[in-house]
């Protein structure tokens, strides 16, 4: 081969990785942004990343886009290895026509989303575009069905994670919507479905894009993210270890890891840490770094419906999911966001056979009119649903309280734990003692010469009765009432018992979730 077509071959390989050229990465890198190439380097293993189609151009001749050489088509594709394990990316190409997508992009995209899911392998995908290249009209819209089709179809075989950093708006943030997490970088990334001069048009609102669309307002009020990164290097460092804890797909199990923790390690703490006085509340985070291995885990979601926890850990090396009630916020409550929240855990867990830790302190579902027109009826079946149909280990702790219809909604025997356990302090029963003792005894609250005094009798009477595991625990409904401290070895070898665990259930085509 001549010397000239070698030349020519890095030539052009080399103006394709400038992208926009000097002064768009300068104003990518001034804007506190990465360029494509700068983030999948870092996301990959030393030189692991190979780049497909760097040669792709796009077709358009509107509006003078024949005169406009896109390198990469404003994408940059490919696979390499993360942690040593295969995984596809794409990241949009922000100096590229803003990182807009036409029809050749999109078809970067689904090329490497279809290689992934044959190959069986996550796909990361970074979002920095302006959205639907507006000189391509229909065919952008073509390229962005093309995109949401294959994330529905990839949906629950192999994981795959967006990352949003820029801005991410209108019918584009769909993707992500499809993908299983999403993760944001503060304040330079952006998702909405129409922006700040849109709202101002139509409503008169007025709302700056950060307020609107930014890393904290998703992760905090509208739960569409999942992650928040102060920057794009830690980013890249907390999708790692997110992918730390996932299968690469459906057929696998999470890779394990060599436990340095004691695995009968005695957490006297524990024995505790349930404050006498009932309506006290303590921090559930710290009994799940109680119990896990090396105190270390993950949490999804962390700033959004803080009243249940979820969190991937290890135990004995091994990935579990966490769902825990958390007694600092609304007392622990189930509202419609925390069984949204959890709901799609749950199914993200069964859907990569990553095994359930469910820890309760549930004091019921919120009571208030906001709740019962949002649909808390709809939104609490969620996590009915993803329970039921969930076939990994599922085990249950309940640790104080487990009231009525929550303490089914956290997963008890009946939605098919495989193990329930209790600590002495778990009160289990249709509902707390002060709301039962007014209900059952009331005539003879009123007709006592003394009613509170009475009432206070009647309060005792019931928690006596009720308030404890060992009724419970008489019916089997409960395994075993454990001793707090020893919970960490409890849990370690039921969950290995429950290592080949295998569920059949009736074919279909699928089920109705309550969506
Ligand atoms: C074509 C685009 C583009 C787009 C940006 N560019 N968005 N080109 N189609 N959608 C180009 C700009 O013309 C500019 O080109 C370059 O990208 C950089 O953009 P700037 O505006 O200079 O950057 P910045 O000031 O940082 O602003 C970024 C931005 C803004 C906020 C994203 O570009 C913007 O508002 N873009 C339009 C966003 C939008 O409405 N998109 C359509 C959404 S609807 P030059 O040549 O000057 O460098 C949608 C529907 C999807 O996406 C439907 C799916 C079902």
């Amino acid at each position: 081969m001549s010397t000239d077509k070698i030349q020519q071959l890095k030539k052009m390989k080399e103006v394709i990785s400038q992208g926009g050229g000097e002064k768009k990465i300068k104003k990518q890198h001034e804007s506190g942004k990465m360029t494509a190439r700068e983030r999948l380097g870092l996301l990959f293993d030393e030189g692991s990343f190979v780049e497909i189609d760097a040669f792709v151009k796009h077709r358009c001749t509107e509006f003078g886009m024949q005169e406009v050489d896109a390198p990469g088509e404003g994408v940059v594709s490919g696979y390499g290895t993360v942690e040593g394990r295969l995984v596809y990316a794409y990241a949009q190409d922000f100096t590229v026509v803003g990182g807009s997508l036409g029809e050749m992009h999109a078809k970067k995209i689904c090329k490497v989303m279809d290689m992934a899911l044959k190959m069986g392998a996550p796909v990361v995908g970074i979002n920095d575009s302006g959205g639907a290249r507006i000189q391509e009209g229909v065919d952008a819209l073509s390229g962005y069905g093309n995109i949401f089709y294959r994330n529905t179809i990839a949906s629950g075989v192999v994981p795959q994670i967006s990352v949003i950093m820029g801005p991410c708006a209108g019918g584009a943030v769909y993707s992500p919507a499809l993908t299983d997490f999403v993760f944001m970088v503060d304040k330079t990334s952006q998702m909405f479905i129409t922006g700040p001069q849109v709202i101002k048009a139509v409503t008169g609102e007025e709302v700056s894009a950060e307020d609107l669309g930014g890393a904290m307002t998703h992760n905090k009020v509208s739960g569409v993210a999942h992650f928040i990164s102060a920057d794009e290097k830690q980013c890249i460092e907390d999708i790692k270890r997110l992918l730390s804890f996932l299968p690469s797909n459906n057929m696998e199990n999470a890779p394990e890891f060599a436990c340095d923790d004691d695995l009968n390690r005695i957490e006297d703490k524990l024995n505790d840490i349930i404050p006498d006085n009932p309506n006290k509340a303590y921090d559930m985070k710290e009994v799940m770094a109680a119990i896990v291995d090396n105190g270390d885990f993950m949490e999804v979601q962390p700033y959004y419906a803080m009243n249940i926890i979820t969190a991937f850990a290890r135990l004995n090396g091994r990935s579990v999911g966490i769902i825990a009630n958390q007694p600092k916020v609304l007392a622990g409550c189930l509202d419609i966001n925390a069984s949204d929240k959890a709901g799609r855990f749950i199914r993200t867990c069964d859907a990569f056979n990553i095994p359930v830790l469910n820890l309760v302190d549930v004091p019921g579902f919120l009571p208030g009119t906001n709740q019962e027109y949002g649909g808390i009826i709809r939104h609490g079946a969620k996590m009915l649903y993803a329970y039921s149909e969930a076939t990994v280990p599922k085990v249950t702790l309940i640790t104080r309280k487990a009231y009525g219809g929550a303490y089914i909604a956290m997963c008890n025997k009946e939605l098919g734990a495989d193990q329930v356990y209790a600590w002495p302090t778990a009160e289990i029963a249709v509902m707390g003692p002060e709301g039962a003792a007014n209900i059952i005894f009331r005539k003879d609250i009123e007709g006592a010469e003394n009613p509170a005094t009475a009432r206070q009798e009647k309060i005792q009477e019931y928690k006596d009765k009720f308030a404890t595991p060992y009724i419970a625990a008489s019916r089997g409904y409960v395994d075993d009432v454990i001793e707090p401290a020893t919970t960490r070895q409890r849990l370690i070898s039921a969950f290995e018992m429950l290592e080949s665990k295998r569920e059949n259930r009736p074919a279909k085509k699928h089920g109705n979730l309550p969506v």
